[in-house]
């Protein structure tokens, strides 16, 4: 039997921030989530988490995960305190305990089934992940044999000269036998230089331990400060546009554009300098997406093009052309081939397949049947200050420039609208609507004295 503990209790000074560390953002995950999902694959029989710090906002954070198990550390004496809490939740638990520090997010599920595997082999009383760094500065460091025996972990603050000079460091991660870990945590002191019980302290007193070193010493980041936030976010980064590239995605210039986990990429798709991609995201093969573009929530069909554009909440089927400089909105739908040009912004909308919105319009709540044209400056008024209303305009209609759509609206099929025109009732299919003054001339006008 496996059991998870996340340390998620501390609230993370360094970090300077209102927000509790573990629900920092990396790459659209928090700190916490991507630590729990590190661990899925393990197929922990019990996942507990220690909260301490803005507990609540954590908990509410993981509302979607009830699995876990919350365990409150009141006040926050250091990680041996916390994992001092587990104690009553796992009386009588019998089998191993996995304690994963909440700020350290970029291990590999891998990695933890060889910790396991490794202390399952062994028959140590801990096993922990540990790195050589070439700096090391903060990190606990290891004092081990050449034959991987760990006799002491020795925090950063405590150590002396000679022992700060070890590169070996302690990752935070470790897998534990239970009842032997239980049995010595009442004896854990605070006899150190932040006065707070270490979890890092068990170790000496089981007597039995062992350290796996990670071949990539990326994984076990731990985040304490800004810098290191920043740092993580590049490793994750690199890891998701390497994954894509060897999946067929050329990157011009990789490390100007961002990814999440939740965007996937067919075949042959470019992605120029400066596009972000948040949430979930589906890019079908063939797209060409930048430069300049920033999209969330988006499925694009094949062959899309998006240039110097915002696309959030949209679908857009095979063929279309988006941009320079539009905006796509939530709710909106586009068929195949359409284009949307300079300076539009379309939100809540269906277009069907072919129609065209190249200059300066607002398109809201509206639908365009097929192949329709909306002239330059084209705009559905659909709001009339209390709610909101929508536009038809049936297939083959065209709007001239300048036009005023008044919502409620119901434009027939084949409609023509006459430049400058405010529309504020309905249009039979085939008809020219006008809806602007007669321009008047006066000849031989004197002009300006
Ligand atoms: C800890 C280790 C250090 C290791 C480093 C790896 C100890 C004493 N030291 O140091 O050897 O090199 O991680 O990143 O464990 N937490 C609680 N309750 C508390 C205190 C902390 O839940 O009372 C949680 C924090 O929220 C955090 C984790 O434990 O997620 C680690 O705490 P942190 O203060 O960051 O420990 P480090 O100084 O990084
Ligand atoms: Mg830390």
């Amino acid at each position: 039997m496996l059991a998870v503990a996340v340390l998620a209790a501390g609230k993370g000074t360094r970090m300077k921030s209102d927000l509790p560390k573990v629900l920092q953002p990396l790459a659209g995950a928090t700190l916490v989530e991507r630590v729990l999902a590190s661990c899925q694959r393990l197929n922990p029989s019990r996942q507990l988490l220690v909260v301490g710090h803005q507990a609540e906002r954590v908990q509410t954070s993981l509302a979607a995960r009830p699995e876990l198990e919350y365990v409150l550390q009141q006040p926050q004496n250091g990680t041996g305190h916390a994992v001092q809490q587990l104690l009553e939740p796992l009386a009588g638990f019998e089998g191993e305990l996995l304690v994963l520090n909440g700020d350290v997010p970029l291990l590999r599920e891998q990695t933890l089934e060889h910790l396991l595997e490794r202390h399952r082999s062994s028959g140590a009383a801990v096993t922990l992940l540990s790195a050589r760094l070439a700096d090391p500065t903060g990190y606990g460091r290891v004092i081990a044999d050449e034959a991987g025996q760990v006799s002491a972990i020795v925090e950063h603050r405590d150590c002396t000269a000679d022992q700060k000079a070890i590169n070996l460091i302690n990752a935070g991660i470790y897998c534990f036998d239970w009842a032997r870990l239980a049995q010595v945590l009442p004896q854990l002191s605070s006899d150190n230089d932040q006065g707070e019980l270490y979890l890092t302290d068990t170790v000496a007193l089981l007597g039995s331990a062992i350290h796996l070193e990670v071949a990539d010493a990326d994984e076990i980041n731990g985040i304490n400060d800004r810098l290191q936030l920043c740092q993580c976010e590049a490793v994750l980064q690199q890891r998701l546009r390497e994954h894509w590239m060897r999946e067929g995605v050329t990157f011009v210039d990789p490390a100007s554009c961002s990814l999440s986990d939740g965007t996937r990429f067919g075949r042959d798709v470019i992605v120029e300098p400066q596009c972000h991609f948040r949430g979930n995201n589906l890019i079908s093969d063939g797209c060409r997406i930048g430069p300049g573009s920033l999209l969330e929530e988006v499925q694009l069909g094949k062959g899309v093009e998006v240039l110097f554009s915002v696309v959030r909440g949209a679908q857009v089927a095979d063929g279309c052309a988006i941009g320079p400089y539009s905006q796509l909105r939530p709710g909106t739908r586009l068929e195949a081939d359409c284009r949307v040009g300079n300076f539009v912004e379309i939100k809540n909308s269906h277009l069907d397949h072919g129609c065209k919105v190249n200059h300066l319009s607002y398109i809201g709540d509206a639908d365009l049947g097929q192949g329709v044209n909306v002239g330059a400056g084209t705009i559905t008024a659909n709001y009339d200050g209390l709610r909101k209303h929508r536009t038809l305009i049936g297939s083959g209609s065209k709007t001239g420039a300048n036009s005023t759509l008044v919502a409620p609206l119901n434009l027939g099929a084949g409609v023509t609208v006459a430049a400058g025109s405010v529309i504020t009732r309905d249009v039979a299919a085939g008809a020219l609507a006008l809806g602007r003054a007669r321009q008047v001339v006066k000849e031989n006008w004197p002009g300006p004295v």
